[in-house]
């Protein structure tokens, strides 16, 4: 048998965040490394595979102490080892870098406030191994249990216990307080994923937003194998003294693991059936359990803000033509809904169709009658709507798809002279952004302005919004 020879570790100092987020720099023969969780202005050990920080050396001058106990395994956070604006200035840096082939006038990053406890959305795992940190090897603290938090990276049968979590906001956290200490005390199994056996399996808590200095109401859906008459009647009993607005129960006897499941029963209402209220870019919304909706509330107010500033009052400036925005990869119609007011006619495209009948409701809740939601995919059917003045788009991750990119970069070639198109493009991987921007920008698209928003404080992700033009506008 042949052993892959080992590559010795080395130091490397961090200088800067590369595209991706993670801590970059050099050792001491000058090569780069890319190092994950790695702090600017540390020295730390990798070597092995690329990316991965094999312990710290020197901690940067101006490091602080993570708050959380799980931190660095749990893998929700990457950052709490630097300052919030040392973070944020690290953070816009690295998007100047990778953005500068766009162009366009840089307006710094938009942030909230809060660095932590702004999440209104956590899942967590129920399970049976137990993730053990450093110091608990060798330890009385077995492996075997019943566990309940987060996935350990990579590891769908390891769970890092969580007593509470530092991003969650404060009314999560005391909600998810009450019920770890009910399920620990009932005394029913937990679920273990190899052998398929056990209760309780997935729950989410999400928050919405308090009635005139209320509380923030919190919704909670616990998901479980199918119970028995012991396990309702506890549920039953228990559930409402959680302090939760509501809670659903739901099903899920499939092996995957994952927080989906058949409703089988509203444990405590809210009034407003399984769901509660939220007020983001001057819309209410209702939010069910498995809504898409921007986890940092603060922080998107400044996103929608940003979209509204970068859309303008040009948009469709020609007086009698009809100013028509589209909304690609609207989500439950959030930005759509946010800017309608401003056009005559708003078309949001989005392919989860329980986000769709989210948006049109959300549409008449708040009485717009100007908008019109179609499920399905951008890239099917974007040839069907009609000629617009003004668009958002607002891919996942990997960006547009093909499809729909060549349709936005032909729209450049056709574009009349008698009125400007603005195209709006929030993106959540720059990465992406850059690569769909190359194509924009071959295509004859301009762009103008972009600015970043830190709607994830701790974590290696940032957003950007950026403006695009073709026309008058866009020499
Ligand atoms: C980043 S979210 C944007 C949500 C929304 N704009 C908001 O701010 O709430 C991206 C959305 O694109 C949807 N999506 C993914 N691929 C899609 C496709 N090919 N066509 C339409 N929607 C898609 C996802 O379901 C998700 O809701």
């Amino acid at each position: 048998m042949r052993f892959k020879k080992r590559k010795p570790a080395r130091e490397v100092r961090i200088d800067r965040f590369d595209a991706q987020g993670r801590g970059e720099g050099a050792d001491a023969s000058g090569r780069r490394w890319s190092v994950r969780g790695a702090p600017v202005g540390s020295t730390v050990l990798t070597g092995g595979k690329d990316g991965v920080r094999l312990g710290l050396v020197q901690a940067a001058e101006d490091a602080v102490t993570p708050p959380c106990a799980v931190f660095g395994v749990c893998g929700g956070c990457q950052w709490q080892e630097m300052p919030l604006a040392r973070q944020r200035a690290e953070k816009h840096a690295a998007l100047q870098r990778l953005l500068e082939p766009l162009g366009g006038v840089d307006h710094g990053m938009l942030a909230a406030e809060a660095g932590y406890g702004y999440r209104n959305k956590i899942e967590l795992t129920f399970g049976v191994g137990r993730y053990l940190l450093a110091h608990e090897l060798n330890t009385d603290i077995k492996r075997e249990g019943r566990w309940l938090g987060f996935h350990a990276p990579g590891r769908y049968d390891r769970i890092v216990d969580t007593p509470d979590c530092n991003l969650a906001s404060p009314a999560i956290n005391k909600v998810y307080a009450r019920i770890r200490a009910d399920v620990y005390a009932s005394g029913f199994a937990f679920w273990c994923p190899n052998e398929h056996v056990g209760f309780f399996r997935n729950l989410v808590l999400r928050e919405g937003t308090p009635e005139s200095g209320g509380e923030a109401p919190v919704l909670v859906a616990l998901y479980t194998f199918p119970g028995d008459d012991a396990q309702a009647a506890w549920l039953r009993a228990r559930a409402p003294t959680w302090g939760a607005a509501c809670v659903g129960w739901f099903e899920n006897a499939a092996n995957a693991d994952a927080a989906i499941g058949d409703l089988r029963e509203v444990l405590v209402e809210s009034g407003q059936g399984l769901s509660i209220r939220a007020m983001l870019g001057g819309v209410h919304f209702q939010l069910s359990p498995t809504a898409f909706f921007q986890v940092n509330v603060p922080g998107a107010e400044l996103l929608v803000s940003a979209v509204r500033r970068m859309l303008g009052t040009n948009a469709g400036s020609t007086p009698d033509a009809p100013r028509v925005l589209w909304d690609l990869y609207c989500g439950a119609g959030l930005l759509g809904l946010a800017c309608a007011a401003e056009f005559d006619a708003v078309y949001g495209i989005e392919s989860v169709a329980a986000a769709i009948d989210d948006a049109r409701r959300n549409a008449v809740d708040n009485g717009i009658t100007n908008a019109t939601f179609a499920a399905g995919n951008v890239e099917n059917l974007l040839s069907d709507l009609p000629s617009p003045t003004a668009i958002i788009v607002d891919p996942p991750r990997n960006g547009l798809h093909a499809d729909a990119l060549r349709v936005l970069a032909t729209m450049a070639s056709y574009q009349t002279e008698s009125r400007d198109l603005v195209l709006v493009y929030v993106a959540c991987k720059p990465s992406s952004l850059l690569r769909d921007g190359v194509l924009l920008k071959q295509a004859g698209w301009v762009c103008t302005d972009w600015v970043a928003v830190d709607l994830f404080p701790q974590t290696v992700h940032v957003e950007v919004v950026t403006r695009w033009v073709v026309g008058v506008s866009g020499g």
